[in-house]
């Protein structure tokens, strides 16, 4: 029998995992590649948050605590804001998802700049919302379109900041004007993946918007430098009422018991947030230097991965791959001349340009 599913649902592009690597190399028949692709901790997890998640394996026979007490404990503390403030998803994803799904009606817009986290896009088209989609302006967020595209259905605004895949960060002063442009009933939703890797002082405080008490929601994760993407956990901010309402949309337990075990232990772990900032800014300044020796162009970064233009990112992307490098094409961000590389440790941002110098003669 045939189904009806909806127009909105068969409209969605189905978001393109990348293949596991073992099974890539099996394909290509090389070994010891490298994922320069998915914006990971090249240094793993801090050795404190190993030991915390061994030691609680055997009770993974219990449901996790559905509240994340510790853990939302432990973030109140670490950023000077209460427990009823935070909310916990499986992963900053899920809570991108759970601020749609809370807070839109079918048919609601969402504004969002074209070149940014494809999950936007993704999730407005699966909540059956409106993307109004605004480009960026020298690889950034265009404040002053997003304020323009602004119109009397719009009720969400996601701004990636830094922003993947282009790294560009915007600054405190440019969203200080923006947000007091906005209307108050609109959320602004600041997506931080990236936040311990920004550099740039005048990066702005989204926090604060959170203890005034605006309709802004700012999300973080232990994905990024915490090296714990595969456990899946991300946290957002905003004031306790807005929380209430994604609580009660969310799944009860749906960050696991060893993620909330280890997002703990990672977040009291200061050294390895230190030495990874620390290879990233080594491996970011290494990077530059090759570029600049390639005479590539490339757009400096606020996080840990660069976009560089390479003519033909598709092409360039497949011959770095038969060489054990693996990257992310562009194209599918509008931006086929780019590829996108994740800093890696020296040893593999050393092989990645061996193998850049190679393909792009
Ligand atoms: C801008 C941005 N937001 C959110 C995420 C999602 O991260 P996670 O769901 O692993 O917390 C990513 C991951 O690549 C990202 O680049």
């Amino acid at each position: 029998m045939e189904l009806k599913i909806p127009e909105h649902i068969k409209e969605i592009i189905p978001y393109e995992p990348g293949k596991p690597i073992e099974e890539l190399e099996r394909e290509l028949g090389i070994k010891n590649s490298i994922k320069l692709a998915s914006n990971e901790n090249p240094i793993g997890p801090s050795s404190k948050a190993l030991k915390a998640i061994e030691d609680s394996l055997p009770n993974i026979h219990r449901y996790p605590d559905g509240s994340g007490f510790y853990l939302k404990d432990a973030i109140a503390e670490y950023f000077n804001i209460k427990p009823s403030n935070i909310i916990l998803g499986n992963g900053s994803n899920e809570i991108i998802e759970l601020s749609v799904r809370t807070f839109l009606n079918p048919g609601d817009e969402i504004v969002f700049a074209d070149q940014s986290f494809i999950v936007y896009k993704l999730v407005t088209q699966a909540a059956n919302c409106r993307g109004v989609v605004v480009p960026l302006k020298d690889f950034t967020h265009d404040l002053e379109r997003i304020a323009e595209a602004i119109s009397e259905k719009t009720k969400m605004i996601f701004i990636s900041n830094p922003n993947n895949p282009t790294g560009t960060a915007v600054g405190r002063g440019d969203i200080e004007r923006f947000m007091g442009r906005l209307r108050d009933d609109i959320i602004v939703v600041f997506d931080e993946a990236y936040y311990e890797y920004v550099e740039r002082e005048d990066f702005p405080d989204a926090v604060r918007y959170v203890r005034d008490g605006k309709n802004v929601i700012v999300l973080r994760t232990f994905s990024k430098i915490y090296g714990l993407a595969g456990l899946r956990v991300g946290y957002g901010f905003a004031r306790a009422e807005l929380v209430d309402f994604m609580n009660r949309v969310r799944q009860p337990f749906n960050v696991n018991s060893l993620a909330q075990i280890g997002a703990v232990a990672a977040l009291k772990d200061k050294s390895h947030l230190e030495r990874s900032r620390e290879v990233n800014r080594n491996g970011k300044e290494y990077l530059y230097r090759e570029f600049r020796r390639l005479g590539l162009d490339y757009i400096p970064t606020e996080a840990n991965f660069i976009l560089v233009r390479v003519e033909n990112g598709r092409e360039i992307y497949n011959k770095l791959l038969k060489k054990g490098v693996i990257v992310r094409a562009m194209n599918g961000y509008k931006l086929p001349d780019y590829i996108r590389v994740t800093i890696g440790l020296p040893e593999e941002n050393n092989r990645f340009i061996e193998a850049l110098s190679e393909v792009c003669k």
